[in-house]
């Protein structure tokens, strides 16, 4: 036995050093033996400042570390806390999973403390998603029932004004003298646009299982920019291309992906009506894999697209997805929550980037086909 314990303790470095979780311990004064490499990237203190150190004081600005660590320390029982949040050096605070145990000897008697910190921010992130879909979901039933139940109403609506229409002279004025005929063009655009918006809403509910194929996603990058093309032209501006030529295939519904891009990019020229670049890449993403129905994992592309336009305000940037968020006056604010929809239904996501004064990023991501 004697002859392995150097080759476990080698293998007990390794492990530290590997392991995903932070792990710090402490000895009974509360002076720091063991930081490691998870520790050092979640805290962004690194070992060798941590190493000696007071854990109580490197934690300082974590009111609940430190009092988890104290509690474990007073009553020799475990806590877990899979709610916490890490204050951390010039990053935004992250969410954790925080484990204190208590150390102690051979007799039982208390030795120092052991921290396990795991990074949750993948899974909140999943969670929030989560939440979201339901809500979506949610929403789309309700209003999918309350679409259907106006549309009729408002074909009759539609209708009496145009028999109207039909009706009233060329010169015909209300008692305040104005046109009777604008009366009744504004009955008839107002519900044309009432129309669309329920339209819009009835589009969620279809979206359900829609039939996938093998597509290439440059051409419907294409077909996008082609339809916007016009309005570019008119607003000038200036268009860049950067695919990557190599990339696979991928897998879902062509109808629905144009309209995802052809939303994204509606909204990138309308912000920059006084010209602007609007680019368009493509490429392999690095960063996420997905699991798909199938159960296995598949790699993901990316298609960012980007603008030069105002940017969206800190404060708008969690509402732009839900249904109804608009800006602009004769929007209608379903654009970006039906094509984050879509997205969720092809196993991607969408990501947004956005500097006030230097442009906006959409980043669609989109499960590559096997
Ligand atoms: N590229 C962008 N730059 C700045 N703001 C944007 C951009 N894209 C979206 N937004 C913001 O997000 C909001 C929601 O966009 P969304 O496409 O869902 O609705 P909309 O464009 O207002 O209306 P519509 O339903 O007609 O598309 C916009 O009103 C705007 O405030
Ligand atoms: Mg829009």
């Amino acid at each position: 036995m004697k002859t392995r314990a150097p080759q476990i303790q080698d293998l007990t470095v390794d492990i530290l050093t590997g392991i995903v979780d932070g792990v710090i311990v402490a000895d009974a004064d509360g002076r720091v033996l063991i930081w490691n490499r998870a520790a050092e990237e979640m805290t962004g203190i690194t070992t060798a400042d941590a190493l000696e150190k007071s854990v109580r004081d490197l934690f300082s600005g974590n009111d609940a570390v430190v009092s988890q660590i104290d509690k474990t320390c007073s009553s020799g029982r475990s806590y877990s806390d899979y709610e916490a949040e890490l204050a951390v050096k010039h990053g935004l605070p992250l969410p954790v999973g925080l484990v204190t145990t208590l150390m102690t000897d051979n007799d039982g008697r208390p030795r120092g403390v052991i921290l396990t910190i795991r990074d949750q921010s993948g899974v909140r992130d999943l969670k929030e998603r989560m939440r979201r879909s339901d809500r979506l979901a949610a929403l789309g039933l309700i209003a999918a029932g309350i679409a259907h139940e106006i549309k009729n109403p408002l074909v009759g609506i539609r209708g009496a004004a145009q028999l109207m229409q039909s009706e009233v002279n060329e010169g015909d004025r209300a008692e305040d003298g104005k046109n009777l005929l604008e009366y009744i063009g504004v009955i008839l655009k107002e519900a044309d646009r009432l129309n669309s918006v329920l339209e819009g809403i009835l589009d969620f509910t279809r979206l359900k299982s829609p039939e996938k194929g093998r597509h290439n996603i440059h051409s419907i990058l294409d077909r996008v920019l082609l339809l916007n093309e016009e309005q570019a032209l008119q607003s000038e501006i200036v268009l860049s291309r950067q695919y990557d030529p190599s990339l696979p295939d991928i897998t879902g519904n062509q109808d629905h992906l144009v309209q995802v891009f052809l939303n994204i990019v509606k909204n990138a020229v309308e912000v920059m009506p006084g010209g602007g670049r609007l680019t368009v890449i493509t490429r392999m993403s690095d960063l996420f894999t997905s699991v798909q129905a199938d159960g296995r994992k598949h790699h993901l592309m990316v298609v960012k697209v980007s603008d030069t336009g105002p940017g969206i305000a800190q404060e708008h940037l969690a509402d732009i997805f839900a249904p109804f968020f608009t800006t602009k006056d004769s929007g209608v604010g379903l654009g970006l929550a039906l094509s984050y929809q879509i997205i969720q239904e092809h196993q991607g996501t969408i990501r947004v980037e956005s500097k006030a004064g230097e442009g906006t990023t959409f980043s669609v991501y989109l499960p590559l086909a096997e």
